[in-house]
């Protein structure tokens, strides 16, 4: 961009899906301190997430996204035309959350997606819709809270988990994507919330109900090869995160539309449901 002599003024456009969405949008955030960006993103998971919101970044060999500057777009232009191209395992690993914001406070959107998510993945006006109520539910919750210092925390549901096991497949693809890890950290912090007694396991049911019916991945057991074992797996959840006093941070879920910020999850409480919901376990008890 130096090279390029660009100027202050100039605009730098991100033509692609995330992994363009954060670099540009980052490169555009400290080049010349600060130029202007637009954002035209051409998956769905830059469509109904990374492209809204202004958070920009890359990862560092020390971890995923650990550099980055919250930088807004001056425009996102969203062509849902340009889908139609997008391998459907990455639709897929879109769509994955594009339902969370139904998961999180919106449930009669998690509803309409109940019924209408064959029109979604189709084309047309459905899945326009789907995609609009995406950016309309992820900007009400950025506005009340841009820099993540409270309630923009809540677009962290299935993420827990989720990168979890992003990083117990070291980040490889052909195992896992993103949104695929979202989907299943989903059902594990909906089935999580019901072994907590916080939420009913007809929720935790329905959501994995759907996850499997448009053939997302919803449980460990789905994600091919070993995975490390349940005291592993707890600690990339612990080193993903701060852990303040010995509890651990989750979005957890009082039902469908209900998610809240939890910050006192004891980590044996996880390290407990993560054992029962092993796949090693599932072997074990199918075998028996
Ligand atoms: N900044 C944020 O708020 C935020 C939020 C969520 C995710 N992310 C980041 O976004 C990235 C994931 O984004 P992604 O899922 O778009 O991944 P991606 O950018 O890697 O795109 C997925 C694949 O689809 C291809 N592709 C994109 N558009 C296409 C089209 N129209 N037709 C055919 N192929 C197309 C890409 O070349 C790539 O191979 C991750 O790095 C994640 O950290 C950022
Ligand atoms: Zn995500």
């Amino acid at each position: 961009m130096l090279a390029a002599k660009l100027e202050r003024r100039d605009v730098v456009v991100a033509l692609g899906g995330g992994v363009i969405g954060d670099l540009a949008g980052f490169a555009a955030g400290i080049v010349r301190r600060g130029m202007n960006f637009v954002q035209v993103p051409t998956s769905l998971l830059a469509q109904v997430d990374s492209s809204v919101g202004g958070k920009t970044g890359i990862n560092s060999a020390r971890g995923k996204n650990l550099v980055g500057v919250f930088n807004q777009p001056k425009l996102v232009l969203a062509d849902t035309g340009v889908l139609d191209t997008l391998p459907i395992r990455e639709f897929r690993a879109g769509y994955a959350e594009l339902a969370k914001y139904g998961l999180i406070d919106r449930p009669g959107f998690f509803a309409w997606l109940e019924e209408n998510w064959q029109k979604v993945f189709a084309g047309g006006e459905q899945r326009t819709e789907a995609i609009a109520e995406a950016c309309r539910a992820k900007a009400d919750v950025v506005a009340r809270d841009e820099f993540e210092t409270g309630d923009r925390a809540l677009l962290n549901l299935g993420h827990t988990f989720g990168h979890a096991l992003e990083a117990a497949t070291n980040y490889d693809g052909s195992r896992l994507v993103h949104g695929e890890g979202v989907a299943i950290g989903m059902a594990l912090a909906h089935r999580f919330s019901a072994r907590l007694n916080l939420a009913s396991p007809d929720d935790a049911e329905r959501v994995e109900a759907h996850l499997r019916a448009v053939g997302l991945p919803w449980r460990m057991a789905d994600i091919p090869g070993e995975l490390p074992d349940a005291e592993a797996l707890l600690g990339f959840i612990t080193q993903d995160k701060k852990v303040s006093r010995g509890a651990l941070t989750f979005i957890l879920t009082r039902g469908v539309g209900q998610a809240f910020i939890a910050k006192d999850v004891p980590p044996s409480e996880v390290l407990s449901f993560l054992k029962a919901s092993h796949p090693e376990r599932l072997k074990m008890s199918h075998s028996r």
